[in-house]
């Protein structure tokens, strides 16, 4: 993060900056990609393209994660909340570029709708930033929660040899219940039952999508 105040110009030019490294695949992990203790059997070709479909819907979920910290990073006037936000965007970006690595070895692309999720999580982000910092804090417990229990499931539904995707996920499941954690030390306030739905359903729009395109 830079030393100096930053005018509304370059903070424009970065935020354009990290939106384009969250969708065109240069994002650099800061950790080494997770890896499974022993080389899983070969992947048949059904097996291949399901594990390839559900980290397709895990990279988007990242890509997601990476407007969402952005925007919310952006509307908080607290240096220390955006810290925070920061910090845990660090974690979403190693998770963006290890299942970007998985896409690939899983002979697989990301989702063709990528601008068009960053876009929708950024107005969303910033929506949810505008309410307030305690209100913000809770949609970031919220979706922490909800990404923690779909990683879950897809380490249930990844193919039982996919060893190294589950290494992947199994990882991002941990840090996702830490980034929900500091959230809720820092103040969150619970999201109202309808909102949480709201968020529930529109997730839902996502993963059953991505899970094709
Ligand atoms: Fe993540
Ligand atoms: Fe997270």
């Amino acid at each position: 993060m830079s030393r100096f105040p930053l005018s509304p110009l370059d903070r424009v030019l970065a935020l354009a900056d990290h939106a384009l490294r969250a969708l065109d695949g240069s994002s650099q992990a800061a950790r080494p990609k997770p890896v499974a203790v022993r080389p899983g059997p070969p992947l048949d070709d059904t097996e291949r393209r399901h594990a390839g479909a559900l980290m397709r819907v895990d990279h988007v979920g990242e890509v997601c994660a990476q407007a969402l910290y952005s925007a919310q990073a952006l509307a908080t006037s607290d240096p220390n909340l955006r810290r925070q936000f920061e910090r845990a965007a660090s974690d979403e970006t190693d998770h963006l570029a290890w299942t970007a690595e998985r896409l690939d070895e899983l002979g697989t692309r990301p989702s063709l709708l990528n601008p068009l999720w960053y876009a929708g999580a950024f107005a969303i982000g910033l929506v949810a930033g505008r309410a307030g910092d305690a209100t913000s804090l809770g949609f970031v417990v919220e979706t922490e929660r909800q990404v923690e229990r779909h990683l879950d499931s897809h380490l249930e539904r990844l193919p039982a040899g996919d060893l190294a995707s589950r290494a992947i996920v199994a990882q991002m499941r941990d840090d996702e219940a830490g980034h929900a954690l500091a959230a809720e030390n820092a103040g969150a306030k619970r999201l109202p039952g309808p909102v949480r739905w709201a968020m529930r359903g529109a997730a839902r729009v996502m993963t059953t999508t991505a899970y094709y395109l």
